[in-house]
């Protein structure tokens, strides 16, 4: 018999299905209140020890990383995306990895900067003060812009329906239903179906794209060149299908997450006045009148510090999940190889002990002095361990760039009456979108004005 973990009254049959409540969040982090730092429950035929203290995570993610796999849902999701770098395991991830990482080294990250910007100041030429927007919408096209330009540089056509397609898959994708057997995917019903299409357009855009690269390889150096080009341990070039999963890993795992991180900060900003004031007043000292770079974002400490709040209030990855393979054995407990360990940002991150006061928006709580004591996994939006995103240094720099170039231009305002509501699924996205009012900002308004002035002068001249 196995003494497990304290958790929730068991339903017969099903067990406990959070993720299919009403209200999983608030769930999970009331069980993790009241059973502590490992709790246990059976969602229909999988068995969950949900692990809330950083040394039991950090024990999964680094000290016995080789006892655990990627969870049902990372397994099930190779459907459609194959096996790229999120979804391998074992030999196949680690020799991905070395080849990968070099598209992620700092200086090639900093050469991006410019297509972070411009293409933000591009978004912004549609945008007009008083108008309402879902702001996520946005956020989700331009980091799908962004990521597709600095890794997969290609013709602005060849895009077209990328973003409608990934949409599509991630909407019909997600949370619960990825739980279920791979034959469920042939079902004749409308999610399955939306998600067969999606595939379709993916791979169609994705096929051109590297038949068109195979054709005329150049050595740009971005990370279409170096998949490319790459060579397998036996000399041989990666196939088409190899690309083309790498290629729809990294445009699914390089979009939303930044977008969410994005989104929910516009959405704590308009809560929370004073932290928006000393951005601008930052924006004012470090930029003045022009644009942001990739040599600014070392001095935009404030800018970088509320984005890092905003993922410990909304982590874009809210949680992570593996099975596990051997044994484990963490807080005077045996975790049997088949059993799933789950690990939650959105929970870790509430932690009083960590954060006091853990609902309190205060991007001050990064201030090194601070955030130096607290141990490595209090804190983990990006994961830990091999298997941390590879992305992580691109995702802040973007994060930061995009936030204060639109944040030179405007202020973004909520709308009364609209509620935003996070939902847990394959990651943290607001329920019905964030809309969001644009106000111009002031010293933009000012700008506007100088130029009015000035065109006026010239044409009187
Ligand atoms: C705020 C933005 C982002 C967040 C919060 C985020 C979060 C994460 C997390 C938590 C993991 C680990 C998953 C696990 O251990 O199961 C991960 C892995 C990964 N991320 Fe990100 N990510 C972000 C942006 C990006 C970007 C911009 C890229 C690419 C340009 C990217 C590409 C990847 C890839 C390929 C992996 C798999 C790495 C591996 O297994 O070796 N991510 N991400």
């Amino acid at each position: 018999m196995i003494r497990r973990p304290p958790g929730p009254k068991p339903h017969l049959v099903i067990g406990n299905m959070p993720l299919a409540g009403r209200a999983p969040l608030p769930t999970f982090l009331r069980w993790a209140r009241q059973f502590g730092d490992i709790f246990y429950y059976r969602a229909l035929w999988l068995h969950v020890y949900f692990l809330n203290h950083p040394d039991l995570i950090e024990a999964v993610l680094i000290g016995n990383a080789r006892s655990v796999q990627k969870d049902h849902v990372v397994r099930n999701s190779r459907w459609f995306l194959g096996e790229g770098l999120l979804t391998s395991e074992g030999e196949s991830w680690l020799r991905q990895r070395r080849l990968l990482q070099p598209a992620f080294h700092r200086a090639r990250i900093a050469s991006y900067a410019k297509i972070m910007v411009d293409l933000t100041e591009h978004m912004l030429s549609g945008w007009r003060a008083g108008e309402v927007r879902d702001i996520h919408a946005d956020m989700m096209q331009l980091t799908l812009r962004i990521v597709v330009r600095c890794l997969f540089p290609v013709e602005a056509g060849e895009i077209e329906k990328i973003p409608s397609a990934m949409n599509a898959l991630m909407r019909n994708a997600s949370g619960v239903r990825m739980l279920f057997p791979p034959v469920t995917r042939y079902l004749p019903i409308p999610t399955m179906i939306a998600v067969r299409e999606a595939v379709r357009h993916l791979d169609e855009t994705v096929y051109r794209i590297i038949a068109e690269r195979r054709a005329s390889p150049d050595c740009a150096g971005d990370l279409l060149s170096t998949l490319v080009r790459a060579r397998d341990e036996d000399g041989s070039r990666l196939t088409d299908r190899q690309l083309r999963d790498e290629i729809m890993t990294f445009l699914l795992a390089g979009h939303e997450t930044t977008a969410l991180a994005l989104s929910w900060t516009w959405h704590l900003l308009a809560e929370h006045r004073a932290v928006e004031e000393k951005l601008h007043r930052e924006l004012g000292r470090v930029l003045g009148n022009r644009a942001a770079g990739s040599a600014d974002v070392p001095a935009l400490t404030y800018s970088e510090r509320v984005i890092k709040e905003s993922m410990r209030l909304y982590p874009p990855a809210w949680s992570l999940a593996r099975t596990v393979t051997a044994d484990l054995y963490m807080g005077g407990y045996r975790i049997p190889a088949g059993a799933n360990v789950v690990m939650s940002q959105w929970i870790m991150h509430r932690h009083p002990r960590y954060f006091p006061e853990p609902e309190t928006f205060d991007p001050d709580r990064w201030l090194p002095q601070q955030a130096e004591k607290l141990p490595r996994f209090a804190y983990f939006p990006f994961g830990g361990g091999g298997r941390q995103c590879i992305g992580a240094s691109f995702a802040m720099m973007e994060a930061v760039l995009v936030l204060v170039t639109i944040a030179r231009r405007f202020r973004l305002r909520s709308v009364p009456g609209e509620t935003v509501v996070p939902v847990p699924g394959f990651t943290l996205r607001p329920k019905h979108g964030i809309p969001m009012r644009l106000e111009a900002e002031p010293a933009e308004e000012l700008g506007n004005l100088h130029s009015l002035a000035a065109e006026n002068l010239s044409e009187q001249l």
